[in-house]
């Protein structure tokens, strides 16, 4: 079982990063030198996917244009000396085969995925979420596609989180199987501590095969009134293999501000030109608060 497609549902209104958002897609705020959505990709990229779908709305062009080449900036560019930049804004259109469908109107992310239904055709698929940047040694992406390889199931990726963080995810019931990878018996959508499975919750990355489209299309609304992967998954893994897998690395929610800026700092201390820099100006400033 070749994975070579993913699914990245960017069609979010982004309202817990207002007002930054009102005219810039969340998945382009610059985290350090990049936007948010080249992380996702290079992840999915360094996984061995080769065809990727975003799924983007009306107000988001400025991705599809981000990823095209832009010849009169590259010209520039190489004139003026700038050859290593140009290579870099050439490289990011090269990265992968982006393809690109609009959910054209909002109800969820179940909705959003089922847009992905002809690109997909009858192959298994990634799916990575927007939102949720990794910083890792071995891809998130890659560590759930080995176990879903060897062990022939959808896969979900999760991680322990606290007692009051996991209302806002999904809580999944699972068996241990193997080291790292779990049998998943169960999931559901923003439980209350009473409803809630376990504290695992799946946070932003699924290999799922084709079979999750037929549920979803019969997949009534539910949490919020938006038609849940969620409550797709939890039908799928009744009748078909599905593991989660408690992946290594950090995941942060860049949707909201608090995750945004642990990602900004932690990954500006990863890079070299500005790394250094930042840990000294950390250091004064904490010694002067
Ligand atoms: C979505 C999913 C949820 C998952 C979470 C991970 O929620 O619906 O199941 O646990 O992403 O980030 P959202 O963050 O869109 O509310």
């Amino acid at each position: 079982m070749k994975i070579r497609k993913a699914v990245i549902p960017a069609a979010g209104l982004g309202t817990r990063m207002l007002p930054a958002t009102k005219t810039v897609p969340k998945e382009m705020l610059p985290l350090v030198d990049k936007p948010v959505i080249q992380y996702i990709i290079e992840e999915a990229v360094a996984s061995g996917i080769e065809d990727i779908l975003i799924v983007t709305n009306r107000a988001k062009s400025a991705m599809d244009d981000y990823f095209d080449y832009y010849p009169e900036l590259e010209h520039t560019l190489l004139r003026t000396g700038k050859d290593d930049m140009a290579h870099v804004v050439r490289g990011v259109a090269d990265m992968a085969n982006i393809f690109y469908v609009r959910q054209k109107e909002t109800h969820g992310l179940g909705h959003a995925v089922c847009r992905a239904r002809r690109f997909v055709g009858d192959e298994p698929f990634a799916v990575l979420l927007g939102d949720d940047v990794m910083m890792y040694e071995k891809p998130v992406l890659r560590q759930l596609i080995d176990a879903a390889e060897k062990f022939s199931g959808s896969a979900i990726g999760v991680q322990q989180v606290s007692d009051q963080a996991i209302s806002s995810y999904s809580s999944v019931k699972m068996r241990p199987l193997e080291g790292r990878v779990y049998d998943v018996l169960d999931l559901n959508e923003k439980p209350t501590q009473e409803e809630k499975f376990s504290n695992y919750a799946v946070l932003g990355r699924y290999i799922l095969t084709p079979d999750i489209f037929d549920i979803l299309e019969k997949t009534p609304a539910g949490r919020n009134g938006e038609i849940q992967l969620t409550d797709g998954l939890a039908q799928l893994c009744k009748t078909n293999r599905m593991l989660a897998v408690d992946f290594e690395g950090r995941r942060y929610d860049t949707g909201n501000l608090k995750g945004f800026l642990e990602a900004t700092v932690d990954f500006a201390l990863q890079t070299p030109d500005v790394g250094p820099w930042l840990r000294d100006f950390i250091k004064e400033k904490a010694e002067s608060l």
